[in-house]
């Protein structure tokens, strides 16, 4: 039935009242965060939320131990810094990332080399990732992308032929699981964000789980300025022993994040029945692809990631232009949606100009004065290209909000794909609230 679609003027399917907010604040983040006050401990490597914090998080993860850090950034740093990754070292991550799991090996003067993704899954494709391993490979770090575990197992298998350690970026998949295991416990450092969009938020954080009690004593000692911690008076003894960070977390956001991980289960439970919902309402559209997960992961959509194919809505456009002209469309009918990264992270300005520290090619150079060289060619992942060109983030799948939110969306959805060609005629309007381009920020 044709109808007038909200971007050609006609009245819009929903509003921004319909959605709730996140992070969720409930009585247990206000009591543990006023125990917090009521204490006036606000801070320290052993301070008695961040220790709880790090026991419940081992025991959520089932890890034999667990490392508070500012951000998931440091503890990524931290992870390859406790591995001995250094200069000239390769680190191989996915093309499809957040910025951090490949800066992260910068940090440490190593230089990232990208794996191209799996076209269902968006993770890192096991199937290419043997060819990117060289000599000076020394560390390995699928991403679990928003909320999808990464195939660990024959990635294991080739890290494991190789000796090359994994790191599993497990920033946006705090609950995921990969063949009943929970993501940050199957490689041999896992990480994660506490930072507040994530589906464990505490404002600001990181955490750093491992099994090994080696990674666990280098991680402490690179947490504190690689400055060992008396164990009686739990003070710095101030003898640095290794060159070390200050990724240290607090108080406060520790005791945030422990009330967030009493309600995570239920949260994510929320978030895969929205998302199931909706996957399988998209599914009767010719031309929307929503989100794949393999029968043996749990994916906690922390992100609901839809790609739109031209051909197969059977309309004879471009796909770059088709998605900006479907999400544009699904913007003004009140959706909140819109895209993450717009690029595969080599496409980065940083990785194109390879400008590391103070404007210098370090630490690109110190192989590249061996004959090595990168040139971080886009056609080297096709895949992900393809992702960024077609993809959209649906915004929204977190508690509280509920099925009826997803009954409007797909509502959207339907119209706009009843009305494609009004979409398309307006392909080309100026409808960005931001000055980024972007129509609705993820974060
Ligand atoms: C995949 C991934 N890795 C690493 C990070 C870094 O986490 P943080 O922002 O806590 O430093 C993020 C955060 O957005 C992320 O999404």
């Amino acid at each position: 039935m044709s109808e007038k679609l909200a971007i050609a003027g006609g009245t819009s399917v929903l509003n921004r009242s319909d959605y709730r907010n996140w992070p969720i604040i409930s009585a247990d983040d206000r009591r543990l965060v006023n125990q917090v006050l009521d204490s006036g401990i606000i801070a320290g490597g052993t301070a008695p939320q961040v220790a709880a914090l790090e026991h419940e998080w081992a025991q959520y993860v089932g890890t034999g131990y667990c490392l508070t850090t500012t951000s998931g950034t440091a503890a990524l740093h931290m992870a390859l810094a406790a591995l001995g990754v250094g200069p000239g070292d390769e680190v191989i991550t996915s093309a499809f990332t957040f910025l951090a799991s490949a800066s992260c090996a910068l940090h440490q003067n190593a230089v990232p080399v990208f794996v191209d993704i799996h076209p269902r899954t968006y993770n890192i494709d096991p199937n290419k990732l043997e060819s990117a391993i060289t000599a000076r490979t020394r560390a390995i770090i699928p991403v679990h992308i928003q909320g999808l575990p990464a195939d660990l197992d024959p990635i294991l298998a080739i890290a494991r032929k190789h000796e090359i350690p994994v790191i599993e970026d497990a920033c946006q998949a705090h609950g995921a699981e990969y063949k009943g295991r929970k993501v940050g416990s199957i490689g041999d450092i896992g990480t994660f964000s506490l930072n507040n969009f994530k589906n464990l938020p505490g404002g600001e954080g990181g955490l750093f789980t491992t099994d090994s009690e080696t990674y666990l004593k280098k991680g402490m000692l690179l947490r504190c300025f690689g400055d060992e911690v008396d164990e009686v008076s739990h003070r710095l003894v101030y003898n640095a022993s290794i060159l070390g960070y200050m990724y240290r977390n607090q108080e406060l956001p520790a005791a945030l994040a422990r009330g967030q991980l009493m309600h995570l289960d239920e949260r994510n439970a929320v978030r895969i029945a929205n998302a199931e919902y909706l996957t399988r309402e998209l599914s009767k559209i010719p031309g929307v692809i929503p989100p794949y997960c393999p029968p043996e992961c749990k994916h906690v959509y922390f992100m609901y990631n839809v790609r739109f194919d031209p051909g197969l809505a059977q309309v004879d456009c471009e796909p770059r232009r088709f998605r900006i002209a479907v999400e544009k469309a699904l913007y003004k009918e009140g959706m909140l949606v819109g895209q993450w990264q717009t690029m595969p992270v080599p496409a980065q300005d940083l990785f194109q100009s390879k400008l590391g520290y103070a404007g210098s090619s370090y630490p690109w150079t110190i192989n590249e004065a061996k004959g090595i060289h990168y040139d971080y060619n886009i056609d080297d992942y096709p895949v992900a290209k393809m992702l960024c060109d077609t993809y959209t983030i649906v915004h929204g799948m977190h508690a509280p909000n509920g099925q009826d939110l997803m009954a409007k969306i797909a509502a959207a959805f339907y119209k706009v794909f009843g009305n494609l060609g009004q979409a398309l005629e307006h392909a080309d309007d100026a409808i960005y609230p931001g000055a980024d381009g972007k129509l609705y920020g993820a974060g």
